[in-house]
């Protein structure tokens, strides 16, 4: 299949959908490649290296004639006449704010794979160019703060005096939230950050910041790692909360996004009347309106009381030859997922639930939107003790009979009295010792914390490795059973224990610099 990769048209965009690094993953796949002159020049990938990596470079405008053309943006009205029947589109197209584009598509035959709608969910992380963009906006957010603010982040002790260090305040610990955070607290900032899913705390805790909660009982647990709209309750609270933490901070950064609808107003002209002369706030959300009531998407103003508001809309094209790696890997992870054979010819599975949810046109039809996905990042609410609004409780989950408790608690007991008195007293000890490592093992365990489970696991790799030389010095043993009972244990050990080595190697090499995208 050929793949087009145009030079983007958009004003001001700096990326390109496919760098001399993806551009080699794709003729891997067994596909063709051709590139527009000069389309990676403005994120410092120029045309040799795209030929370097086995692309044809096309001085035209042919990239658009392709089987598949890959683009960050979407394609304008001269672009999509070019494209041909039949053709597929890769793209950050927007489906739910574009829908005559969908049309236009659609009625093209073109099959459009929108990018910006990915499914947020663990097997398509490598394909999310949303949290790949967002991640990187949050850093740069920090940067462009940076840059206005009038003093330094971290604090300084010199013989002219002690400079405090910037507080900072991020609202929504998304992803770009959570990598302003990262980025502030590298920096030397004071951090604290607010997020109305309360369940985000430890990993604002992780990246060095101080968890602002919004103390209420309708909070925003999530099931799906999205936020749900706020009641009234938490929104009254909620911007309290945020009037009193811009007042103190030197830097707001405003991530907060409710997926479908408008950025929320969670910053108001009061809030920014609040606060100092010389603070900065970024608005990150300004492309969806703005989480401040007085941003100006993509400009930088001065409020009347010398707060400077930055509403930069492209804060990744501003970070463009990492943006466009990124970008491109995304797509590269995409074209090999449709590429099953990686012999260069496409195959799209509808009923997969990621390819399906990123199609948004196929055949001549708008497949937009698609089917909710099912899913779960987090745990469920929890069920509030006392209903509001006189509302009528849910019944509350049948409680487990405890009587059964004891009957299956007398049954084992004498189960155990039976084998103790049948057993030599020597198997008795090993049992007792064996009996009580269940149940520490098991109360242990299921108290680690999801985030230690990998030092859990390297935990498991040394009592494993135990094991092993126990059942070794076993092997020799004249009892069969014995012998048979050793060799099972060495067996399962060792997949515990070379399996662990493998999956330890597999994220160390996430880390490796040359295999970081
Ligand atoms: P995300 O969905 O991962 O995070 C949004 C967070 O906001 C969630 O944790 C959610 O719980 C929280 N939130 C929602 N309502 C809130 C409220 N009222 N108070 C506090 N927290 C609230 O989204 P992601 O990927 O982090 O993106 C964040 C924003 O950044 C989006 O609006 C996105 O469009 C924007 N963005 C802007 C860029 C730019 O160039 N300006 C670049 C990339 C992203």
């Amino acid at each position: 299949m050929l793949i087009g990769v145009p030079t983007e048209s958009a004003p001001g965009e700096t990326r390109v959908a496919a760098t001399p690094q993806t551009v080699g993953r794709l003729i891997a796949l067994g596909h063709t490649v051709v590139v527009q002159a000069g389309a990676g020049a403005r994120a410092s990938y120029p045309d040799e290296q795209y030929a370097e990596a086995g692309a044809a470079v096309d001085p035209g405008q042919g990239v658009w004639g392709a089987d598949l053309v890959v683009t960050i943006d979407a394609p304008g009205p001269t672009e999509l006449e070019q494209l041909r029947p039949g053709a597929y589109v890769v793209a950050q197209l927007g489906p739910g704010q574009h829908p005559e584009l969908l049309d236009d598509l659609a009625r093209r035959g073109v099959t459009a794979l929108a990018m910006d709608a990915v499914p947020r969910i663990s097997r398509a992380q490598s394909l999310d160019v949303l949290s790949s963009m967002a991640n990187l906006g949050g850093y740069r957010a920090v940067i462009e703060a940076a840059n206005v603010y009038g003093s330094v982040f971290t604090g300084q002790v010199t013989a002219a005096g002690n400079v405090p260090p910037a507080r900072v305040f991020v609202i929504g610990a998304g992803v770009a939230g959570l990598a302003a955070i990262g980025t502030a607290s590298s920096l030397g900032a004071v951090v604290r950050a607010t997020d109305i899913r309360p369940e985000v705390a430890e990993q604002v805790e992780s990246m060095g910041a101080e968890f602002v909660p919004i103390e209420v009982e309708d909070q925003a647990a999530s099931s799906d790692g999205y936020a749900r709209e706020m009641g009234e309750d938490l929104q009254r609270r909620a911007l309290e909360v945020y009037a009193r933490e811009c007042a103190e901070a030197d830097i707001v950064i405003t991530t907060a996004l409710i997926p479908g609808r408008p950025a929320p107003t969670l910053v108001t002209s009061g809030t920014v009347a609040s606060m100092r002369p010389g603070s900065v706030l970024v608005d990150m959300a300004a492309r969806n309106g703005g989480n401040c009531e007085l941003t100006r998407p993509g400009e930088v103003l001065t409020s009347d009381n010398g707060v400077t508001i930055v509403g930069y809309t492209d804060l990744p094209a501003r970070l463009p030859t990492q943006a466009s790696q990124l970008y491109g890997t995304n797509v590269a992870n995409l074209i090999e997922l449709l590429t099953p054979g990686r012999d260069g010819r496409l195959v799209l599975d509808l009923e997969d639930e990621v390819q399906r949810g990123l199609t948004v046109t196929h055949d001549g039809t708008v497949l937009w939107p698609p089917p909710p996905v099912a899913v779960s990042a987090g745990p469920g609410p929890v069920p509030e003790a006392v209903p509001a609004g006189g509302a009528t409780p849910a019944a509350p989950p049948r409680a487990r009979d405890p009587r059964r408790g004891y009957v299956a608690m007398a049954l084992a007991a004498v189960l155990f009295a039976l084998v103790a008195s049948l057993s030599p007293p020597d198997f008795l000890g090993h049992f007792t010792v064996f009996a009580l490592a269940v149940i520490v093992g098991f109360y242990v365990i299921s108290n680690v914390t999801h985030a230690l489970h990998t030092p859990l696991l390297a935990e498991t790799n040394a009592i494993s490795g135990i094991i092993l030389v126990g059942a070794i010095l076993q092997v020799g043993n004249e009892s069969l059973l014995v012998r048979g009972l050793a060799l099972a244990a060495t067996v399962v050990a060792s997949i515990n224990v070379f399996g662990g080595f493998a999956v330890t190697g597999r994220m160390l090499r996430m880390f490796r610099r040359e295999d970081v995208a």
